[in-house]
């Protein structure tokens, strides 16, 4: 045979592959997604995700140092407060479990990069993202609340906020008072294309936040449509989001693509719940090597265009990588 192109030559062994290598997964690229509840010295393993827990402050703190030993960048905090009321007070309280988080977190480790989650689903007792009458979800008055949040996040000390409750104009409501209140500086990472899936429910069962009645359907987006993630993501832009986060990730590499090409804005593929549980069930059974599984899908949506990837396996790749593996 006279093929003159033969790309296995650029495969032959692992020196060269490396060389050649187009993506990879940084221990920077990396936030940990993590729970924080009130009490003390609880440390609670949720049970569809090994490995991840619910912190009380005390053991958030040791946690921590954990996270920052290993050079993991960026924590993403999500809150399981004391008590949920109909109009998720827990969210936006001074003293809030996230607010207590984030000033913790601050205080022990200044350089940590301390995202907050903005959303009022963790907080109400109908576990909705927003205020509810006659079984409506009411979109214009809970932009005041989701404000009121982001805005008692950053005074707490919060880097940068993450709405991801998917009211109609939050990004814009969040921008506006953030910068009123001083906090101009504070970026806004939005969750864009957050759709309705089915792969969060383990992280409802860690939150406690599944709807009491129907579903999420008015406000997260319709899973087949991929135009109107465009549309969607085009709002928030508009109205000021400084990173663009899709979520679920690995069902959607498409619009991970196109809305790093459409945009060029720094992009987060968030991967969720119920596919972390997935790889942890599978590998608890020896169906799959957990190791290769991951970086192979946490290195999918880079080559898919994200720039950073809000994982669960944080800690174990950050472990990996540390040991000098191919990630
Ligand atoms: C809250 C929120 C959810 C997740 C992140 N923020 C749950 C939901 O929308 O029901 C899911 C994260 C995951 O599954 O890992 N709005």
């Amino acid at each position: 045979m006279e093929l003159k192109r033969r790309p296995r030559r650029l495969r032959a062994n692992e020196t060269i592959r490396s060389m050649v290598r187009e993506n990879h997964v940084r221990v920077e690229d990396l936030i940990y997604p993590m729970f924080v509840m009130p009490g003390e010295k609880k440390k609670v393993e949720i049970s569809s995700m090994p490995g991840v827990y619910d912190f009380s402050l005390d053991e958030f703190v040791i946690e921590l140092r954990k996270v920052v030993e290993l050079g993991i960048p960026s924590v993403l905090l999500f809150g399981i407060p004391e008590n949920k009321d109909s109009v998720g007070s827990g969210a936006y309280h001074e003293h809030g479990i996230v607010q207590e988080a984030t000033r913790l977190a601050k205080k022990h480790f200044p350089e940590l990069y301390v995202i907050t989650d903005v959303c009022l689903c963790e907080y109400t007792d109908h576990g909705h993202c927003g205020l509810i009458d006659n079984g409506q979800i009411l979109n214009d008055p809970t932009l005041d609340l989701l404000a009121q949040t982001a805005l008692s996040q950053a005074r707490a000390g919060a880097d940068m906020v993450a709405p991801s409750d998917m009211m109609d104009g939050r990004v814009g409501a969040i921008r506006e008072v953030l910068d009123k209140e001083g906090f101009s500086h504070i970026p806004i990472m939005a969750y864009s294309a957050k759709f309705a899936s089915g792969f969060y429910g383990p992280f409802r069962e860690a939150a406690g936040s599944t709807p009491q009645f129907g579903d999420r359907r008015t406000y997260q987006m319709d899973p087949p449509n991929g135009n109107e993630a465009m549309r969607e993501t085009a709002l928030d832009v508009e109205e000021g989001a400084d990173i663009i986060i899709v979520k679920p990730a690995l069902s959607y590499g498409d619009i991970i693509y196109r809305t790093k090409e459409r945009f060029g804005l720094p992009v987060a593929a968030y991967n969720v719940s119920g596919e972390y549980a997935m790889v942890k069930a599978a590998a608890a059974n020896g169906w799959i090597d957990e190791k290769r599984i991951v970086t192979e899908a946490l290195v999918s949506m880079k080559r898919a265009g994200a720039d950073l990837l809000i994982t669960y396996h944080a800690m174990d790749v950050a472990r990996w990588l540390r040991e000098g593996g191919q990630v």
